[in-house]
């Protein structure tokens, strides 16, 4: 496959060839942490970071170069093949039923898919439509079971709907993930608008307390369950013109402790975790939200690995808090971010 401008940083990396004329034309580039962080972004992308001030000759330069290789192609997203863990293991998943919000994609379909490879039946929930489909497609592709269903988190009647559902379908519900979250325009506190605020701590917090208020009502009946949200490093220590997304992952940790003191003795767990960097979505649109604000944060953080993570080193952990194997762990706020906090 010839280069094409569609090629992420992290694949160009990938191809020895490519790499070395990246090296070549960009040498002072590929050791700062822009470069580091901008795996999953294309060059453009990269070049529209104004940190960045990559000249536009030299950004035509290195694709002219990079246009008369061949790359070879890139394997689609790989599909958890591991085999269903049988039932004395304690990370088995088998028999249990999980709900995944926000599960259209990122850290939400990686962790619907461990899951159910893990042989768990899942609900995948998010409001798109399109890719919440496509991610029960791969479960059941993959041998696994589950349904979709459209919701917003942030609106009662839709969570009270997709719990419903569940019920309706398997009879108890095990394990919720309340995973579904959106990222805050980056700018200062004062430029924050509050419609913006609002939604970001509707979707952010409401969700998770709304999975969690309809999920432990049925939990207490069961007299068992586990729910982990996903919280942030901006869960534990802020992050420059995020103030709104880092207070609602501090609520997020503050309620996940709430909600794991008052179950400790009613058989239900309740864990977060804080992913630092993840390559997905949301970290796919801050270059491109930088360049469309004009708003450039005095500081990004450092991705001490030199690399995000990928969803699905974040599913491990979603699928060792939802196993027996976690037993002894509630009210855990768990990092897992390449020692970005440290
Ligand atoms: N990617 C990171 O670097 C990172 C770091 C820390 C925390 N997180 C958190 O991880 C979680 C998952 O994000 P991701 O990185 O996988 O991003 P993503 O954008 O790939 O996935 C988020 C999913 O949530 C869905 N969603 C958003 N709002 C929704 C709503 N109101 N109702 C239903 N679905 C909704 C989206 O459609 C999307 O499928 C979020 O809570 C995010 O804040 C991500």
């Amino acid at each position: 496959m010839t280069y094409n401008e569609k090629w992420t940083i992290g694949e160009l990396l990938a191809s020895e060839a490519a790499a070395a004329i990246v090296a070549k034309h960009l040498p002072e580039f590929v050791s700062a942490p822009a470069f580091k962080m901008a795996s999953m972004h294309t060059l453009d992308q990269l070049a529209a970071i104004p940190q960045v001030s990559l000249p536009q000759e030299r950004l035509e330069g290195l694709k002219a170069e990079l246009a008369g290789i061949t790359l070879a192609p890139v394997p689609a997203a790989a599909i958890s093949a591991e085999a269903v863990s049988a039932p004395g293991d304690s990370l088995s998943l088998q028999g249990k039923v999980a709900i995944v919000t926000g599960a259209a994609g990122g850290i939400g379909r990686a962790s619907a898919l461990k899951l159910a490879a893990r042989g768990a039946k899942v609900t995948v929930v998010d409001f798109n439509e399109e890719a919440g489909k496509e991610t029960l497609r791969l479960i059941q592709a993959n041998g696994g079971e589950g349904i979709y269903v459209k919701a917003d988190v942030s609106n009662s009647a839709d969570v009270q709907h997709f719990i419903q559902r569940t019920m309706d379908a398997y009879g108890k519900l095990d394990v919720l993930f309340n995973n579904a979250g959106i990222i805050q325009k980056f700018s200062l506190l004062q430029d924050i608008e509050e419609d913006h605020y609002d939604r970001i701590l509707n979707v952010n917090l409401k969700g998770v307390f709304l999975g969690m208020k309809y999920a432990l009502k049925i939990m207490d009946e069961q007299g068992y369950g586990a729910i982990i949200n996903t919280a942030s490093t901006t869960g534990v220590r802020a992050e420059h013109s995020l103030a709104a997304y880092t207070a609602s992952k501090h609520g997020i940790v503050g309620m996940t402790k709430g909600a794991a003191l008052e179950y400790v003795k009613r058989g239900i767990r309740v864990n977060a975790i804080c992913p630092g960097g993840v390559a997905t979505g949301i970290t796919a649109s801050v270059p491109q939200q930088l360049q469309e604000s004009g708003y450039v944060p005095e500081e990004f953080p450092n991705m001490r690995m030199g690399r995000y993570a990928e969803p699905e080193e974040l599913a491990e952990m979603v699928a060792f808090l939802a196993s027996d194997a976690s037993s002894y762990m509630t009210g855990s706020i768990v990092l897992v971010d390449g020692g970005l906090t440290l």
